[in-house]
């Protein structure tokens, strides 16, 4: 399991345990994070799983490969650290992961 931090939109911190091989959108949607909506349900199509990835993570995370980048032309106050939640697939070394979800999803 990863204890992965989700920062909600509200401010509200929750961490959560997500096992490896499911991806941090996972993690958010099975626990009623707030912000994530998901709606393609993973197939980086919709770009409502938006997140920014703590910087001090993103060397472990990555960051957005090129159809994720195209996909993330459709949301919302996009930045250098913005993810799609759904492509970052969950392993031991994200333990402690922190990430924030945007405020708007597009
Ligand atoms: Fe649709 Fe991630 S859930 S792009």
């Amino acid at each position: 399991m990863a204890k992965i931090t989700y920062i909600e939109p509200s401010g509200e911190r929750k961490t959560i345990d997500v096992p490896p091989g499911s991806t941090v959108m996972d993690g958010a949607v099975d626990n009623n994070v707030d912000g994530i909506i998901a709606s393609c349900g993973g197939s980086c199509s919709c770009s409502t799983c938006h997140v920014y990835v703590d910087e001090e993570w993103i060397g472990r995370t990555g960051r957005a490969h090129l159809a994720e980048q195209d996909t993330l032309e459709f949301a919302i106050d996009v930045r250098e650290n913005s993810r799609l939640s759904c492509q970052i697939e969950v392993t031991d070394e994200l333990d402690g992961l922190v990430v924030q979800v945007v405020d708007e999803q597009a």
